[in-house]
Order: structure tokens, then sequence, then C-alpha cells
């Protein structure tokens, strides 16, 4: 099963890809972490990638559309994957479009976790991730069980990312809605756009995903 999960920054992609993940056995890529990890080990791609991102536009399509067709071939991938934080842009779905055609695979899945925005403001502005394990939190919705420790690995350390400052966070706002919202009519021209209400809190929304994902006609 090949899917996508479109939505605004803070709309919970990430959080609902690690679910999908461990529950269908499938693989979760996430761009916006490939990117972190460019930018980290101080690669071409992360150097040319850092203020891009820092200022909250998007990353080159041939840069991103490249590096997600090495991705996608990876043996993890073999019995599927969830696209999150890609395509953005229609240029990226056409170009997915062709790479999953080249590799004879079928896109089964788009769906759209719909959120306010002025929710997603403080969902980002509450977001920070272990040092350690990566392990997501929020300071409100899904705080440690106890403060300062993480409860996956036990880790002191905790990051919040660069991007997740308020200006940022509008710039990225303003970028969905300009350069990846004209994805919903291309999907939707598809027959493959479906919807989930992610203000519902994080079980919910993993629940309505499950009712499509496991739906007869879904399974591929
Ligand atoms: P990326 O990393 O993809 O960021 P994003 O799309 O802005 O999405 P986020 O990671 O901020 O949010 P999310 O939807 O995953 O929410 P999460 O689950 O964490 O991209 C970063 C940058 O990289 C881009 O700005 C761009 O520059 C570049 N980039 C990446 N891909 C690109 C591409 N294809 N093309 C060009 N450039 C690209 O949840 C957020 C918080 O809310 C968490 O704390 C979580 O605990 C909490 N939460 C989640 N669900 C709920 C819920 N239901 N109720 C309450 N709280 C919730």
């Amino acid at each position: 099963m090949n899917l996508i999960l479109l939505g605004p920054p803070g709309a919970g992609k990430g959080t609902q890809a690690k679910t999908l993940q461990d529950r269908y056995g499938i693989a979760q890529i996430s761009t916006g972490d490939m990117l972190r990890a460019e930018v980290k080990s101080g690669s071409a791609i992360g150097n040319e990638a850092r203020a891009i991102m820092e200022r909250g536009d998007l990353v080159p399509d041939a840069i991103i559309t490249a590096m997600l067709a090495l991705r996608v071939q990876k043996p993890d991938c073999a019995g599927g994957f969830i696209l999150d934080g890609f395509p953005r842009t229609v240029p990226q779905a056409e170009a997915l479009d062709v790479m999953l055609g080249e590799m004879g695979l079928a896109l089964n899945h788009v769906v759209e976790l719909q959120v306010d925005d002025a929710a997603l403001v403080e969902r980002i502005a509450g977001r920070f991730t272990c040092a350690s394990c990566g392990t997501g939190y929020h300071d409100r919705f899904k705080p440690t069980q106890q403060a300062g420790v993480c409860d996956v690995c036990g880790s002191h350390e905790f990051i919040r990312r660069a991007d997740d400052k308020a200006e940022t966070v509008a710039a990225r706002l303003d970028a969905y809605h300009r350069q990846t919202a004209p994805l919903l009519p291309y999907y939707q021209a598809q027959g493959k756009l479906r919807h989930v209400d992610g203000m519902a809190d994080m079980g919910s929304v993993a629940k309505q995903l499950a009712a499509i994902l496991d739906a007869p006609a879904s399974i591929a």
C-alpha cells in the first residue's frame, strides 16, 4: 500500500505516519526529516536547504524529487510507503506519478488532514523531540510522563526545530496555501483524495485513517 498524507505544517502528518508505519509495516518517508539529516551532516544539499527551510520556503523541486527517487528504491519500501511532506507542489506530484509508473507501482490513497490554521500555530509552537531517540512530544497535547525525561529512552535532552518559530510558521502556512493546496484538486481529479478531521485528538485521527485504509476496496 502506497499513500500520501497531505496537510499543512503541524497537521499531524508525522504523528500519524509513525502510527501507520507500525500498524501496516510500511515505510514512513518524511522529506522534512531527510532534509534535516542533510542539514545536520553539512552535505551540499543540506547547505543549500538550510536557509530555505529557516525562511519557511520550499526547497527546489529538482532537489527533493531526486532525493525521493532514491529513497523509494530502498528495501524498506518494498512493502509500501507513506509519503509525509511530499509532494508539496504540482510539479512534484507529476514527477511522482512518472516515478511510480516507471516502477510499476500505484498510489492507493491520498488523505488530507484538515486542521484550522489557528490550531496549527499552537501545535507547532509546543512541539519538541527527544534528542536521543527522536520520539515526538507536545507541551500540552503529548507531554512526557515524567517532566524532562523521555518516555521511551529516558534521555533528558530535547530539541525544538529551528523552523518552528512563530514568524517562520506564518511563512510555512503561506507556502502551504499557495503551493501545496493546489494538490487537493489534482488528486481529487484522480479520484484518490479522502479527508479526515485533523482537529480531533490523535487517537480519533488514527481511527479515521484506519477506517479509510482498512476498507475492503482499499487494500492493495
Ligand atoms: P516538514 O518537516 O515536512 O514540515 P511540515 O510539513 O511543515 O510539517 P510538520 O513536521 O511541521 O508537521 P506535521 O504535520 O508532521 O505535524 P506533527 O505530527 O509533527 O518540512 C519542513 C521544511 O522542509 C519545509 O518547510 C520545507 O522547507 C522543506 N521541505 C520538506 N519537504 C519538502 C518538499 N517535498 N518540497 C520542498 N520543500 C520541502 O504534529 C505537530 C505537533 O502537534 C506535535 O507536537 C504533535 O504531538 C501534535 N499533534 C499531532 N496531532 C495532533 C492532534 N490530533 N491533536 C493535538 N496535537 C497533535
